[in-house]
């Protein structure tokens, strides 16, 4: 199956390394903690931290407030982090910023463990769905409001591995 293509493989690994060049000049030298959202995140996660030049310890977290094509509003802890945050750098890297209730719920968990500096990487910011404000430190692309799949993202756990975006034009 193939879909519109939103966004090409090439654009995407270039805005990658852009970002990871602001990541790597704003803290040269010293550790970050990249923790990826689950699932949407591993394939940004992965060509960010090969791109990074500061030291990386990688975690996962996993949590779900999506079913289908819709947000449930409420969002659940299904995998927390191993790595103890508490005085060090944490960036949080998700896939998209949709409603945003993900990523600040996050942000206030992570604010809890008091970490040394915490800002938020995303690979795509769709403004138009924005309820819960958020402040995204080093974004990729805002798109418009297109349901997206592919490079991570997913449609009921389906089309992570296309290498560009596209826009999910299915049945839902
Ligand atoms: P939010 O909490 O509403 O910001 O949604 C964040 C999560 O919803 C993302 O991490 C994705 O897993 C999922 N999501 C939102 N929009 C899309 C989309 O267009 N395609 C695939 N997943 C999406």
């Amino acid at each position: 199956m193939s879909f519109p293509e939103l966004i090409s493989k090439d654009s995407i690994q270039k805005r990658v390394r852009e970002l990871a060049k602001e990541i790597s000049n704003e803290f040269h030298g010293e550790e970050v903690v990249v923790v990826g959202v689950l699932k949407g995140s591993f394939i940004f996660c992965a060509d960010l931290i090969r791109e990074i030049d500061t030291p990386v310890i990688l975690d996962f977290i996993s949590v779900s407030s999506y079913e289908g094509t819709e947000s449930t509003g409420e969002l659940k802890i299904n995998l927390d982090i191993k790595t103890d945050v508490t005085g060090k750098n944490v960036i949080l890297v998700e896939d998209i910023v949709d409603t945003g209730l993900t990523i600040s719920s996050l942000v206030e968990r992570f604010k809890k463990s008091n970490p040394k500096s915490l800002k938020v990487a995303s690979l795509l910011y769709k403004p138009a769905r924005i309820q819960h404000k958020v402040d995204i430190d080093y974004l990729a692309f805002e798109i418009e409001d297109h349901f997206v799949i592919g490079y991570g993202l997913d449609f009921n756990g389906l089309y992570r591995e296309l290498p560009y975006v596209g826009i999910y034009n299915g049945e839902v």
